[in-house]
């Protein structure tokens, strides 16, 4: 498969490759955003049309290991989900939606279809996320469509406060995933409980 022109119809929302000609369309999908940058440590806010070639040019399927599933709506980049394929049977998602327009479903539905195009086209049984313990967002939507809580692990993460990884700090990321043995399914969306996740969360 080529993931170069990878296309999912959502009805109103489209997910397809983003590749470096679309490097436009992430600066104006990043011009309200407050925070931490999207895909990587750096920028923190708006991306400059360089800054958002640069980081293109790493989700890049013709030449990197990884690449990226842009969220639209017409023309408009709402989003996109990540995919980094680990080893033959196992893929790591990431994701991230516009500030405007979080918190309306559009990473669910976006991570539900990815998650299941991995598995099904892909033959990808093992679908994960890492997720840093404070990102509330992030563990409800990973709970809510239907992900399970599988570890924490210890100073896993880099906080990226330096560029050299050795003056680096670390923190702990959760581990959650998602199997293709039919043991659970990505949901319709709805909301469920996992006293194991709520309390592994609080500590
Ligand atoms: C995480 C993120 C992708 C969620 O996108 P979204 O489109 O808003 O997510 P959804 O609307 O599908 O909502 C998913 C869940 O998060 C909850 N949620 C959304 N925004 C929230 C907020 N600000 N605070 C708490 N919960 C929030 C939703 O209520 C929903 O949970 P529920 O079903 O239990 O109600 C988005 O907040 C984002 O881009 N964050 C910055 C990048 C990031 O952190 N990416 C994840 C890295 S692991």
């Amino acid at each position: 498969m080529r993931f170069t022109d990878v296309e999912l119809d959502l009805g109103d929302l489209r997910l397809r490759t983003l590749v470096t000609t679309d490097a436009a369309l992430l600066v104006e999908a990043t011009s309200r955003e407050p925070g931490r940058s999207l895909w990587g440590a750096r920028p923190v806010g708006p991306y400059s049309l360089r800054d958002a070639q640069a980081a293109l040019a790493a989700w890049d399927p013709a030449t990197a290991a990884q690449f990226c599933l842009g969220v639209l709506r017409g023309r408009r980049l709402l989003g996109a989900v990540g995919l980094m394929p680990e080893h033959p049977g196992s893929t790591e998602l990431a994701y991230w939606v516009r500030p405007e327009e979080r918190g309306r479903g559009i990473a669910s539905r976006a991570v539900i279809a990815a998650t299941l195009w991995v598995h099904d086209e892909l033959a990808v049984p093992r679908v994960w996320l890492e997720i840093e313990p404070g990102n509330e967002p992030s563990l409800r939507l990973a709970q809510r469509v239907g992900y399970r809580f599988e570890q924490r692990m210890p100073q896993h993460c880099r906080a990226w406060t330096h560029q050299d990884a050795e003056r680096d700090s670390r923190h702990d990321c959760l581990i959650w995933v998602h199997t293709s043995d039919g043991t659970h399914h990505p949901l319709s969306g709805a909301p469920h409980q996992d006293a194991a996740a709520d309390e592994e969360r609080e500590q």
